[in-house]
């Protein structure tokens, strides 16, 4: 018989990882086609194993608007389990297994921050007829719906040039937030000029700026940046290089653009995944993203001769990412076989409905 209250987290504090594997399991086996999880690439290898599905942002999005199941449970942070919430079906239920999985770029933006903005450009330029605002999908629903009501649009690490390219055929600027790197490499690579890519600190009365670099500019770039990826310095592949000039330099373009400037190539952590796989044997690799990722694509790779290595020096994990672990995924799904959903992630149903016109176009455009 099901239980008739909630079953608390505190349960599952005194489990160990191998009870939660043999529990997380069972429910899965009893949920069946009604629950699915995914996960995305920066999770701990206790619960990454049991993703159905495993991906960058981009792909989790699009499994989470295809996905016909009742409960998503999303193995990742905040934002995803919005954007699965906000592209699922109303009847769908989206669960984040930790709710204090968030993600510290995304919250360098607000919407009251991106408003005052948007008002100091409006005394500068005609705003609405010459500058479209782009969020970053690591962005709150809230901002993703300023992008709705404004004629705005999404994008992932991995559509990010798509999206511009979109974004340049309807207007002339850019208006591109929270990650200051992923908008200046995407733009460089591009063939836009670093002059006009202009930084927006939200702290100083007009980002900083003076007017005429604002009507010159053709992104203005948000300050914000991701402290995991912020660690990875030019340095690092110089010293790396001097003992293995061989190596391979990947970066996700979250690291800064010095970095991305010295990498062969750069990706979302799917597109990091799928090169190095495709890669010659016997390679060696640097890679710029988060430790969990580079740590399992190691051991995958190693059979093959291939090394992949982390790029900095002292081990910076998404200390986030790393909040969701296998007594919450146990915790979650044992609920659901009871009957009872916990973690709901739920976006208000007019932010939704504006967050999903900017989801839907960027959907679209890639
Ligand atoms: P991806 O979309 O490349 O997986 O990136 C998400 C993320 O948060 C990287 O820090
Ligand atoms: Fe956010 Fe950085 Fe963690 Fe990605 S790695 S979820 S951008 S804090």
């Amino acid at each position: 018989m099901n239980s008739t209250t909630t079953i608390p987290i505190q349960n599952y504090a005194l489990l160990d990882d191998a009870e939660c594997e043999a529990r997380i399991v069972a429910a899965k086996e009893k949920l069946g086609s009604r629950c699915i999880v995914l996960g995305h690439h920066y999770q701990r290898n206790e619960v990454f194993k049991h993703a159905d599905i495993t991906g960058d942002s981009l792909k989790l999005s699009r499994e989470a608007a295809q996905s016909d199941a009742e409960y998503i449970v999303f193995c990742g942070v905040h934002f995803m389990a919005e954007v699965a919430d906000i592209l699922s079906r109303p009847e769908q239920i989206a669960i984040l297994p930790d709710m204090a999985a968030g993600c510290s770029m995304a919250d360098m933006a607000n919407q009251v921050k991106v408003q005052k903005c948007w008002d100091e450009l409006a005394r500068v330029i005609d705003v609405e007829n010459v500058v479209t605002p782009v969020t970053y999908i690591n962005s709150a629903a809230d901002l993703k719906a300023f992008c709705g009501k404004h004629d705005g649009i999404v994008c992932t690490s991995s559509n990010a040039e798509k999206i511009l390219n979109w974004s340049f055929a309807r207007k002339e600027k850019v208006l591109f937030f929270p990650d200051q790197h992923l908008g200046r490499n995407t733009g460089y690579s591009m063939g836009i000029p670093l002059e006009q890519m202009v930084t927006w600190d939200f702290t100083q009365p007009l980002g900083g700026l003076t007017e005429q670099q604002i009507r010159d500019a053709k992104i203005i770039l948000w300050k914000g940046y991701c402290s995991v990826h912020q660690a990875f310095k030019p340095e690092h592949i110089d010293e790396f290089k001097k003992k293995y000039p061989e190596t391979k330099v990947i970066s996700h373009p979250e690291a800064c653009f010095e970095v991305c400037q010295k990498s062969d190539y750069i990706g979302s952590t799917e597109n990091i995944l799928k090169i190095v796989r495709e890669a010659e044997p016997n390679t060696r690799w640097l890679v710029a993203t988060e430790l969990n990722l580079v740590n399992r694509l190691h051991e995958e790779c190693q059979a093959e001769g291939k090394n992949v290595h982390f790029m900095a020096p002292t081990l910076s994990m998404c200390s986030t990412m790393f909040r969701t672990d296998s007594q919450h995924l146990a915790w979650v799904l044992e609920n659901l076989v009871e009957g009872h959903v916990v973690n709901q992630i739920s976006v208000p149903a007019e932010e939704a409905a504006l967050a999903k016109k900017a989801l839907d176009n960027m959907l679209q455009a890639s």
